[in-house]
């Protein structure tokens, strides 16, 4: 691929909003709450990402796993927009998120990486469970090398901790990998440590002002193949 440096040897992608869209279960929450379905997706992904990074910062004893945080983040997300649940509909939207839907070009554009010899691997806050949940159903089984979640290491990304265990499984350096990820501050994180980084800002969203700047640019995961 020409996207990557030649000394890239894995592309590690990240899980949720990259690989597997966070916004699919809006359509469910707008059939429970009429109006409300974008704005409960945006709050419950906005405050899923900061219960990781309060607890990461909080050290170990403060670690709770993905899986739970999100569950968290859901209940404060319809607290704080006045929206009753019932047990069911948290079922429902719990259930539709183990199974996220996949964007329509990722399948191919995996295919086709690992037809090309590279390492692909996932580098995820998500839980073990989660990931293999939704790897599974997007037909995604045994497209990666590894599947790497931050539950081993009880931290959750931007910490180096999360970062290291892609060169710890390959036995390879940072600048040997390229983080593929469609969250801007992920992509950072992953540079501050030392990977090649290709954001995938599918919906031309500005650059995070972090100074910093991903190595690559695309709207989608095809255009890791250009
Ligand atoms: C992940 C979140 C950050 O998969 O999207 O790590």
């Amino acid at each position: 691929m020409n996207q990557a440096n030649p000394s890239t040897r894995v592309i590690a992608f990240d899980a949720y909003g990259t690989l597997f869209d966070v916004y699919a279960i809006t359509a469910q929450a707008e059939s429970y709450w009429p109006g409300q379905g974008a704005a409960l997706a945006k709050t419950w992904r906005d405050k899923q990402i900061e219960y990781t990074r309060l607890r990461s910062m909080a050290g170990p004893t403060r670690y709770k796993s993905f899986w739970q945080i999100t569950i968290d983040s859901l209940r404060f997300a319809t607290q704080s927009l006045g929206l009753a649940m019932s047990s069911a509909q948290e079922q429902g939207l719990l259930d539709q998120y183990a199974v996220l839907k996949a964007f329509p070009e990722n399948l191919a554009a995996l295919q086709t990486l690992k037809a090309r010899g590279l390492s692909l691997c996932i580098l995820s806050n998500g839980s073990p469970e989660m990931l293999a949940s939704a790897v599974s159903s997007a037909n995604m089984d045994g497209l990666f090398d590894a599947v790497l979640s931050a539950e081993s290491v009880k931290r959750f990304k931007v910490d180096a901790s999360v970062y290291q265990l892609v060169c710890d499984r390959f036995g390879c350096s940072p600048a040997e990998v390229l983080m593929v990820s469609s969250n801007c501050w992920d992509v950072i994180g992953a540079h501050w440590f030392g990977f090649k980084t290709f954001w995938v800002n599918r919906s031309s969203q500005p650059l995070e002002q972090l100074d910093a700047t991903p190595d690559y640019e695309g709207r989608s995961l095809a255009d890791l193949l250009l």
